[in-house]
């Protein structure tokens, strides 16, 4: 067991560089995870085995996922779409998958070409073989504070999909503010209205930061008794199927808040900044976390 107050769960290689549209190295992709299983997070999501057409990013995943130095104590979740990418992960070696869908039916189409139920069904198979093969499944929703094509999002629709996901099996369910509208009171009234159905224990927040609300969510969020953060070092990432969607809050911001609350994470900050100013030297541009920028400035 960690003693650590919160785990974060670093989404960069997956989340943060899905959206990149120029093709990274796999080397390179490779040397990120590396890097970041020696900053002390103990979960890294890898990459993902969707369909190489739809996001061409990611297309060498089974290469990345076999190459990296996979520590002792950390975990290494993949984004499994259906059993295509199940089976493409499990070839890979992986032993925890990741499925996704959203709280916004709009979305949804967009991003899986599927309605919510449609998406539910693939994953039956999923999670069924998951448990018969001992891999740990974590279910994300998207969309959870708003929608680009739909706007509004119910919190009943939020509670409602999240509950579906965790009856089917999902340890943890991350919640996600895809497109980073949304404030700190209206992210605690969703988070508290899911945690009436699903233990807190079992929740996850993942916010961007398109609208610069990511912290400050994730303050609100973790007063309410959240445990488990997404992030992305650097601040990475956006979703290529949410229009306007912008980086995940950084880690490096996140770990800065979290240690100032005195809250354990277990992670090594000064590690983490150089890892994300070597990720935002290898893109070509400034580090989206104002506290890697601030270590480093003249
Ligand atoms: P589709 O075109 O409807 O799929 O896409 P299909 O089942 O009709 O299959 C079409 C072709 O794709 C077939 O090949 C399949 O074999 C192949 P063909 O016969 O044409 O040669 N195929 C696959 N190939 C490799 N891996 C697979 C796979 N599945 C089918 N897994 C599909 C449906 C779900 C596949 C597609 O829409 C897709 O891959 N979407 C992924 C989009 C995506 O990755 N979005 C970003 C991640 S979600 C996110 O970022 C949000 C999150 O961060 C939380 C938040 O911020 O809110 C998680
Ligand atoms: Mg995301």
């Amino acid at each position: 067991m960690s003693s650590d107050d919160i785990r974060i769960v670093e989404v960069g290689p997956r989340d943060g560089l899905q959206n990149e549209k120029t093709i990274i190295a796999t080397a390179a992709k490779i040397e990120l995870i590396d890097r970041l299983s020696a900053t002390g997070l103990r979960s890294i999501e890898a990459t993902s085995f969707v369909s190489p057409k739809w996001v061409p990013q990611l297309a060498d995943a089974a290469e990345v996922f076999a190459a990296i130095q996979r520590r002792e104590g950390v975990s290494y979740p993949v984004l499994v779409p259906n059993e295509t990418g199940y089976d493409r992960a499990r070839a890979a070696g992986a032993s925890e998958v990741a499925v996704f869908t959203a709280a916004s039916e709009a979305f949804n189409q967009k991003n899986i070409n599927a309605s919510i139920d449609e998406s539910l069904e693939r994953f039956v198979p999923v999670l069924q073989r998951a448990g018969a093969d001992g891999v740990r499944v974590r279910g994300y929703v998207s969309t959870v504070l708003g929608c680009p094509y739909q706007g509004e999002v119910p919190v009943a629709d939020v509670v409602r999909v999240a509950a579906r996901l965790h009856a089917l099996g999902c340890y943890e369910i991350s919640l996600g503010d895809t497109i980073g509208i949304g404030t700190p009171h209206k992210a605690r009234a969703m988070l508290k209205a899911v945690a009436a159905e699903i233990p807190l224990s079992a929740l996850a927040v993942h916010f961007h930061d398109t609208y610069g609300q990511a912290l400050a969510n994730i303050l609100a969020c973790v007063e309410a008794g959240v445990s488990v953060v997404d992030a992305a070092v650097s601040g990475t990432g956006g979703c290529p199927y949410a229009r306007g969607a912008s980086g995940n809050v950084a880690t490096e911001d996140v770990v800065y808040l979290l240690h100032g609350l005195g809250l354990r994470t277990g992670v090594d900050p000064a590690l983490l900044s150089d890892t994300g100013r070597w990720l935002s030297a290898l893109l070509g541009r400034d580090s989206g976390s104002k506290v890697t920028r601030a270590r480093f400035a003249a």
